[in-house]
């Protein structure tokens, strides 16, 4: 039997990522946030169609998807930032859409966000934009954030930053900020969305290695939205494909290259 070169060199590229490939969890664990049944359309745009996931404590969950298909909007309902049209959202044992925005704040301080672009304010210092969070909800005192804020930059390691202004920061340290502000309140589960979109595949190796670090020094639960099939193979415990509003994979980096979904196999050749 004769095989194509594209269809060698697309083999050995997925024994390259198998041999990446993290060992897969050995049982099953507590579960950390239950997506059930949810629903959500923009208008007549059906976004999300019944999605069904289970995010396990203390382990990194990768969602993947093409662009457009509802990650973001699944993840914002996650935190509770978007209501659903139809479904539930479990996180420890309450069903966050369900409850007033009092409570629901409540929750929050149990998520840490990482978004695409660190999102820090130029106009503060490094330690402004990490403090930030204390000052908003907690009483803390000034020299105390201060001591909080080095040593959390210190784990994400950054040292001798906290005067600078982020613009004086490379992109991979700026990521690394807003880690730590996203870790500063100690909160149980973290949400990378797209953190590596758009940048060269050292920076992507380096802000990998940040989100598996941060999982072992803050001992979270990691949800992280990505379409890098890359970053996959490095930092999953199990990934969730999400095609036509719902979940149609849910499994290990190495069960995902065994799939025989079509929509699965048609991102592992795009992506990867
Ligand atoms: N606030 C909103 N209002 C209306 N449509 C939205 C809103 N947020 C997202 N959408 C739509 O939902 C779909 C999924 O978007 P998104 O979750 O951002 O995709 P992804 O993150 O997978 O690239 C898109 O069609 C987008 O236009
Ligand atoms: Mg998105």
């Amino acid at each position: 039997m004769t095989h194509s070169p594209r269809k060698i060199l697309h083999q050995q590229r997925m024994e390259r990522m198998k041999e990446m490939a993290r060992p897969s969890p050995s049982k099953k664990g507590n579960i950390s946030v239950r997506v059930s049944n949810l629903y959500k359309a923009f208008g007549s745009n059906e976004v999300l169609k019944g999605i069904n996931l289970e995010v396990e404590e203390g382990k990194t969950t990768v969602i993947i998807g093409a662009s457009g298909s509802g990650k973001s909007v699944l993840a914002k309902h996650i935190i509770g930032l978007l209501k659903p049209d139809k479904g539930e959202i479990w996180v420890g044992d309450r069903d966050i859409t369900k409850l007033k925005l009092s409570q629901l704040n409540e929750i929050r301080k149990s998520f840490g966000m990482c978004f695409q672009m660190a999102a820090l304010f130029d106009s503060m210092t490094v330690m402004e934009n990490v403090a930030f969070p204390l000052i908003e909800h907690t009483t803390m005192p000034k020299a105390e954030i201060r001591t909080k804020v080095i040593e959390v930059l210190h784990k994400v390691g950054l040292v001798n930053v906290e005067h600078l202004s982020p613009s004086e920061l490379s992109g991979g340290m700026r990521k690394r900020v807003g880690l730590a502000r996203a870790v500063i309140l100690n909160p149980t589960i973290v949400i990378y969305d797209e953190p590596t979109t758009g940048l060269d595949p050292l920076l992507t190796e380096e802000i990998d290695n940040m989100i598996l670090d941060a999982q072992k020094d803050f001992q979270v639960t990691s949800i992280v939205i990505s379409h890098d099939i890359g970053s996959v193979f490095r930092i999953a415990d199990r990934v969730a494909m999400l095609v036509d509003g719902v979940i149609n994979f849910v499994g290990t980096p190495d069960e995902l290259l065994q799939s025989p979904e079509p929509a699965v196999q048609k991102f592992i050749t795009t992506f990867g």
